[in-house]
């Protein structure tokens, strides 16, 4: 990986020292371009013209997402951010009062609030399954619940915004097709970090969010929907014309692809940063991303925990480019303070953000590194010089 010229490229590099990709990456320059030309554009010959001139671009979305989750086109569905994916896909799931859904602990705090919603609401089961001794949650348990409950739904989140752990998705997804059971994967924080092929997993829906590891821009997301859910005949709360025609009095058809998932109105120059974000890391290529991620956050594990009151607390057996760790007696202020002052950018995660995965590891916060393939073991050195003089 020739890392120079990929900082060339992203003009932030040469600002700060970003170290928080699992916040929101600094974006490469194509993205950048993609989406200012088409809002300069935009601004000077109109929204709807604009959209039928970039057309073959935009169409040109849906394949890069595809190829990203070696998926189809007409499986991936736009989507205004993760959460915006997500909640549409959960809409679509036929819930009955009764029916168990069956997640994990480590699941996103907003896809949690979401079940224990449903929970209160539609009176549906919430079941969460049994983690392994070294962390990350257990097939054999999720496979126990199943035979005990049959789920409706499955929903794992592949990395938790909170810790390193990179859960097991394939394993679970197996189980959910040996059972014809849902399985909903949030893939957030892995997409753009490591490879992710739909079919492998075994998802019929899988979410992300493009500010991330993808290093697209704010206010963007996608989904994909499987074949099968497609042909189930699954639709979000609410379809709209993007969802549907409208083909009778009482009557409307549902739009064949995973469009039906999407609203009409977008955002075109965020749909082409994503685009351009989506062909950059495919041109780079995931493996090589990920080895280049993984190398960075298990050397500032390494660096971290030979600091004095330092715990570092990402535990299960693969973990990727999201570092965490608890400094003893020290306030969370005073970590925010001291990187700040050493113009590095990182992440602060309270137990609002994981409930469950903070009250185990007994700590009220965590902070949170995420280097991405453009930064350098120099960067983290950095870092951890910056922490290392906190009182
Ligand atoms: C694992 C995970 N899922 C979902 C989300 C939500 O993403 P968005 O803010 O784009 O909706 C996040 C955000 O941090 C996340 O870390």
């Amino acid at each position: 990986m020739d890392i120079q010229a990929f900082r060339n490229d992203t003009p932030g590099c040469a600002l700060h020292n970003h170290l928080n990709n699992a916040g929101a990456s600094l974006q490469p320059l194509p993205v950048i371009q993609a989406v200012q030309n088409y809002l300069t554009e935009e601004s000077l010959h109109g929204g709807y013209e604009m959209a039928a001139k970039y057309a073959p671009e935009i169409a040109g979305f849906y394949d890069s997402a595809a190829r990203l989750l070696h998926a189809k086109p007409h499986n991936i569905a736009y989507a205004t951010s993760a959460t915006d994916a997500y909640f549409r896909a959960l809409s679509s799931i036929p819930f009955e009062p009764g029916d168990v859904l069956l997640t994990t602990d480590d699941d996103y705090v907003s896809n949690q609030i979401a079940f224990l919603f449903l929970q209160k609401r539609f009176n549906i089961k919430l079941l969460r399954a049994a983690k392994l001794p070294e962390g990350g949650v257990d097939p054999q348990s999720v496979k126990e619940l199943m035979e005990a409950h049959q789920p409706k739904l499955v929903a794992v989140t592949h990395v938790p915004t909170n810790s390193g752990l990179v859960q097991d998705v394939e394993a679970i997804g197996q189980l959910c097709q040996e059972r014809d059971v849902w399985y909903l994967v949030d893939a957030c924080q892995s997409a753009g970090q490591m490879p992710l092929d739909v079919a492998k997993i075994g998802c019929d829906f899988l979410t992300t969010t493009m500010r991330k590891w993808l290093r697209g821009p704010r206010g963007a997301g996608f989904l994909y929907v499987s074949d099968l859910a497609l042909g189930a005949g699954f639709e979000p709360i609410f379809p709209d014309l993007a969802g549907g025609v409208w083909i009778a009095h009482d009557h409307y058809e549902k739009e064949k692809t995973a469009k039906r998932y999407e609203q009409w109105e977008k955002n075109y120059a965020l749909v082409l940063g994503t685009k351009a974000a989506i062909d950059y890391a495919n041109n780079l290529g995931l493996d090589a991303i990920e080895a280049a991620v993984t190398d960075l956050a298990d050397y500032a594990r390494h660096q971290l925990s030979s600091l004095p009151g330092v715990r570092v607390l990402d535990r299960g057996l693969r973990q990727c480019g999201i570092v965490t760790a608890h400094f003893e007696g020290i306030a969370p202020e005073a970590i925010k303070k001291a990187l700040e002052a050493a113009n590095i950018h990182a992440g602060i995660g309270t137990t609002a953000n994981a409930y469950i995965d903070f009250t185990e590891k007994e700590v009220t916060w965590a902070l949170r590194l995420s280097p991405h393939y453009f930064n350098t073991k120099t960067e983290i050195d950095m870092a951890i010089e910056a922490l290392s003089g906190i009182q």
